[in-house]
């Protein structure tokens, strides 16, 4: 299984989610690849923002040396499952669908919730990566359960 984690600068929550579930995936002994992208084009070279590292390495993760890049339609050929963090990179990803199949690879990645962006809320990391990483072991424990 190939998953990626997409949000709107990849610099916050998908690093965080690409981090998470690399770790819940070695964890549960999985074979997947994981990856994460952002629809916007800002950070493009730039490692995650420190407070997405400080808060994933609180948590024993180290996502470091992850490098910010773009999502393009060419994920859709890559990847197996698109995980997005809220309706914005929804509409955004989807727009960038050339067919039905691709647009059945895109979710939400806590299917009825969104994951706020939190570059402009410093305290809300903590509640970011809790939430991403209940959705990341709902994906594989329905995952594993079929
Ligand atoms: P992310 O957060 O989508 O979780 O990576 C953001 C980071 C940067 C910007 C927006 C959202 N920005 O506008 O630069």
């Amino acid at each position: 299984m190939k998953i990626l984690m997409v949000c709107l600068g990849n610099i916050c929550r998908s690093p965080l989610a690409h981090g998470i579930m690399e770790h819940v995936v070695k964890e549960k002994g999985l074979n997947w690849d994981v990856d994460s992208a952002g629809t916007g084009d800002w950070h493009i070279g730039s490692p995650p923002d420190r407070r997405s590292i400080a808060i994933a390495k609180k948590y024993g993760i180290d996502i470091s040396s992850q490098c910010c890049r773009q999502f393009s339609a060419s994920d859709f050929d890559e990847f197996d499952r698109i995980y997005v963090m809220d309706k914005m990179n929804l509409r955004d990803v989807l727009a960038q669908a050339r067919s039905e199949e691709d647009k059945q690879k895109v979710r939400l990645l806590l299917n009825k919730e969104v994951v706020p962006d939190p570059y402009y809320e410093d305290d809300q990391f903590d509640a970011v990566f809790q939430m991403i990483e209940k959705g990341c072991r709902e994906i594989i424990n329905e995952e594993l359960s079929k």
